[in-house]
C-alpha cells in the first residue's frame, strides 16, 4: 500500500508522520476517518478542504486504504461513502484525488463513481522510489 510513504521512510517515521497528522486535527481542515472490524482499524481515508478563499467547497481525497486481508468485502466503498457524508455535513460538493495510474485504486475509483480527468507523468513516486504518473479523479457530490 502507498498511502503517499516510501519503502524506505521505515516504521518510526511513518509512525511520526501519522501522529503529526493526528496533532494537527484541531484545524479542521482534515478530516480523518477509519474502519473497524473486530476491534481492529482495517481502513482510513482522509480529506483536506482546499483552503482557498474561491473554493471553500472543494476538498481532497487522500490516503485511503483498506488492509489486505479485509479488502473485496465492500470496506472501501463504505469508507468512501462516510469520507462524502462528512463532505456534506461540511458543505464540500466537489472531491478530487490522485492516485497511481494503473493500479487496483482506478478501478475502486471508477466503481464507485469518480470520472478520470487524465494522467500526469511522473506525478510521484511509488514506495520503491519509482517515478509513476498520476491519474488525477473528482466528484460532484449530490445533495
Ligand atoms: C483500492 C482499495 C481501497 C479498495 O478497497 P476494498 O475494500 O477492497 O473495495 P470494495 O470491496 O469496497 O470495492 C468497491 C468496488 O471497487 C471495485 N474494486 C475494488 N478493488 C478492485 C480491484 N482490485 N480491481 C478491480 N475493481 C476493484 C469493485 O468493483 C467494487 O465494486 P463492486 O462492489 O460493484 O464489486 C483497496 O484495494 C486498497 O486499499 N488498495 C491499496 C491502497 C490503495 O490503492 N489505495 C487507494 C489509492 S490512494
Amino acid at each position: 500500500m502507498a498511502l503517499g510513504a516510501l519503502d524506505t521512510m521505515g516504521l518510526a517515521s511513518l509512525e511520526r508522520w501519522y501522529r503529526e497528522v493526528v496533532a494537527s486535527l484541531d484545524d479542521a481542515a482534515r478530516i480523518v476517518l477509519v474502519g473497524e472490524d473486530g476491534g481492529e482499524i482495517v481502513a482510513m481515508g482522509q480529506l483536506v478542504s482546499s483552503g482557498a478563499t474561491n473554493a471553500d467547497h472543494r476538498a481532497e481525497v487522500q490516503r485511503v486504504g483498506v488492509a489486505s486481508r479485509a479488502r473485496g468485502r465492500g470496506i472501501g466503498r463504505q469508507l468512501m461513502q462516510a469520507l462524502e457524508d462528512a463532505a456534506r455535513e461540511q458543505q464540500l460538493g466537489l472531491l478530487w484525488l490522485t492516485t497511481h495510474d494503473g493500479t487496483e485504486a482506478c478501478a475502486f475509483y471508477e466503481a464507485i463513481g469518480y470520472t478520470k480527468l487524465g494522467v500526469m507523468p511522473d506525478y510521484s513516486r511509488r514506495p520503491d522510489g519509482t517515478l509513476w504518473p498520476g491519474a488525477f479523479y473528482f466528484k460532484v457530490l449530490s445533495a
